[in-house]
């Protein structure tokens, strides 16, 4: 579904909205309308009937009756939705509604099975597509200046790895397996034909998920789909969050939380003094006194911490607490400014990382079914371009803050491959120079600006970047 992601969709239609995997698209888009707010996405929700979840949602949604298996019912759904969405078209249409008789094998699957499943799985997103292509082209037309895509004009027909005729061991699902199989020789005809006018189709297997259709033994939930989509690490910690970029992904987390139908994260904001920026938040968020530099304080927050996220373990430490004095030149930085400097930048980060380690291997292991990312278990160490050896020319400002940087990019990609054992990722990040008080006021980007940058650098990666020191973009900084 990430690709779902990429593109400022402007209108969208899902079948089966209802409850399970349908409910969680809608739900998805919601979250994007409410980020988005100047280009909002028009979700159309179809069902056979609304129920008190989708009903929830209406503010941001609009409803249309829709029973695929019905030709009234379609044509009148398209009246509706042209409605809806005007002369602009349909972008995208999700032909997600199916149904699965379980258990069944060849001879136990009656005919009037195998008819209802091809009828509702296969005879339904048919329908439907003939139906709404009229306004699928119409929207690839206006579109002209968007590559194809989702965003232009696309069909997505969820499909299921146990459509696949290559992998099947076991005649288990019977009709299921077939009307999917077919689904997906629907999907390749329609992508052949439908190319020409620029739109595209395509299948999607979306995991085992427990829906009512998935069953309550498959190992995702609706929720786990969200992760893989998108950044949600069950929890996060971030030191020096009292102020700066710290106190700022304390914030995103918390707008994060707020979006309806999410499931939260836990987020632990860890500093050495209390501001009332951060004191307005303790509502929502957890806060432990850590001293990063003193090794005692660090233990004690992670038993702490341990209590708070439970058998889960931590996804997610930000290590983001550091000092920069002005001492210029090495003949103007003082023993004990690079001690201090060291104390923190360096040693505070190695003292953080060995002392959450096993929390973070719990989480790795208890988020098993997530690839190897944020949301499974990782390390963020914050560090700056300021520490590349490479990109020093000059030394007239900062000497110790530089080293102690250089050497944090060490310590990352040592954890790196120590703990990449654990399926643990380690990566640094340089947030740009960003407003703050380490960063000062003439800085060109705002410490939110800087936190939306490196979010999206942590949603990107994975064990490809596990060692990497990356800035805006995914780009690699020289070490
Ligand atoms: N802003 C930029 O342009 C920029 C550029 C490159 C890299 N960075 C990096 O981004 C990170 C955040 O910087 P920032 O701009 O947000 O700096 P900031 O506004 O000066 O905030 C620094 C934070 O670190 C905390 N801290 C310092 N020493 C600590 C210790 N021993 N124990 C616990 N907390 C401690 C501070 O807490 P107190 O209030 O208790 O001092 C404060 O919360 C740093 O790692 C920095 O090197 C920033």
């Amino acid at each position: 579904m990430r690709i779902l992601q990429q593109f400022p969709i402007k209108s969208v239609l899902v079948t089966g909205a209802n409850r399970g995997i349908g409910l969680e698209l809608v739900k998805y888009f919601v979250k994007q309308k409410i980020k988005h707010k100047k280009k909002p996405v028009k979700i159309i929700s179809c069902s056979r009937s609304l129920n008190t979840e989708l009903e929830q949602l209406l503010d941001f949604v609009s409803y249309v009756e829709l029973d695929v298996t019905n030709r009234n019912s379609v044509n009148k759904a398209v009246k509706d939705v042209s409605e809806i969405v005007g002369d602009a078209g349909l972008n995208l249409l999700i032909n997600n509604a199916a149904v699965l008789y379980r258990g069944r094998g060849v001879l136990g699957c009656t005919d009037q099975e195998m008819g209802e499943t091809f009828n509702v799985n296969v005879l339904g997103p048919h329908t439907v597509t003939n139906n709404f292509y009229p306004l699928l082209k119409l929207a690839a037309m206006n579109n002209s200046h968007i590559p194809i895509s989702c965003a232009r004009a696309a069909v997505i027909n969820i499909s299921s790895e146990l459509g696949s005729i290559q992998r099947t061991l076991n005649s288990y699902t019977t009709a299921y397996r077939v009307s999917k199989a077919a689904l997906n020789m629907l999907t390749k005809c329609q992508a052949a034909e439908f190319i020409q006018d620029d739109v595209l189709s395509l299948s999607i297997h979306p995991g085992w998920v427990r829906t009512g259709l998935g069953g309550p033994q498959a190992p995702l939930s609706v929720q786990d789909m969200k992760v893989l989509q998108q950044f949600l690490p069950r929890s996060v910690l971030i030191t020096g969050a009292n102020r700066g970029l710290g106190l700022e992904f304390v914030k995103y987390f918390v707008r994060h939380n707020q979006q309806p139908g999410i499931q939260p994260t836990t987020i632990i904001s860890c500093s050495r003094t209390m501001s009332a920026d951060l004191e307005h938040l303790l509502e929502d968020v957890h806060h432990i006194n850590v001293d990063v530099s003193n090794e005692g304080q660090v233990k004690d927050a992670a038993s702490k911490v341990s209590k708070i996220v439970g058998k889960d373990g931590l996804s997610l430490l930000i290590n983001n607490a550091a000092i920069m004095r002005h001492g210029k030149g090495i003949a103007g930085c003082s023993v004990r400014e690079m001690k201090e400097t060291l104390d923190t930048n360096l040693i505070g980060v190695h003292a953080m990382t060995q002392n959450f380690h096993p929390l973070l291997k719990q989480s790795a292991e208890t988020q098993a079914h997530l690839p190897i990312s944020c949301s499974r278990a990782a390390v963020c160490n914050l560090s700056a371009e300021l520490g590349s050896i490479k990109g020093t020319n000059r030394n007239n400002l900062y000497t110790a803050y530089k080293i102690s940087k250089a050497g944090l990019n060490m310590l990352t990609k040592c954890t790196a491959v120590d703990l990449i054992k654990d399926n643990i990722i380690c990566f640094s990040v340089h947030p740009g120079w960003a407003q703050t008080s380490l960063g000062g006021p003439q800085a060109p980007l705002s410490a939110e600006a800087a936190v939306e940058d490196m979010i999206k650098i942590m949603e990107a990666c994975t064990k490809k970047q596990n060692g990497a020191f990356l800035r805006k973009g995914m780009n690699s900084i020289m070490f």
